[in-house]
């Protein structure tokens, strides 16, 4: 398939879009710097903190799994059966994590949960990451996702 290019000039601190790239829901998330802070804080709840086997661009580094980390692009689909996560957990939200808990994402077939950079809390249904797909910025509003 084509890469597809998608403009987050529009996209405000907070808010997710979803742009289609090969029938593929991709997420683009703009994270706050409080989002951003909650990463670290919820590496010990997850299954692979570090996405050494989740499938990731080598580009993409560190908690924030993103080339700029106010931005996390990723395919919105559970490494478990393929469901789409939409909900998103906020701190003291039923079935979230509490007050260490920043808000992420909830597949609704099995329950797996994710956090603001798509990974994945242990012992959860899905083994991994939602993916990282290969993606480049061609401006500061414009990604090439593909
Ligand atoms: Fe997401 Fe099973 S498909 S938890």
């Amino acid at each position: 398939g084509a890469p597809v290019e998608a403009d987050i000039s529009a996209l405000k601190p907070g808010e997710k879009m979803v742009v289609e790239w090969r029938g593929k829901p991709v997420w683009i998330i703009r994270r706050t710097p409080e989002m951003l802070a909650s990463l670290k804080a919820t590496d010990p709840l997850l299954a692979d903190p570090e996405s050494k086997r989740s499938e990731q661009p080598e580009y993409v580094k560190g908690d924030a799994r993103s080339i700029k980390p106010e931005y996390l692009v990723c395919i919105g689909i559970c490494t478990h059966l393929g469901c789409s996560p939409s909900d998103k957990l906020a701190p003291g939200a039923e079935g979230g994590m509490g007050a260490d808990w920043h808000g992420g994402f909830l597949c609704p077939c099995h329950g797996s949960q994710f956090d603001l950079a798509g990974r994945v809390l242990k012992s959860m249904p899905a083994p991994d990451n939602l993916p990282i797909p290969p993606h480049k910025y061609l401006s500061d509003s414009k990604i090439l996702i593909g």
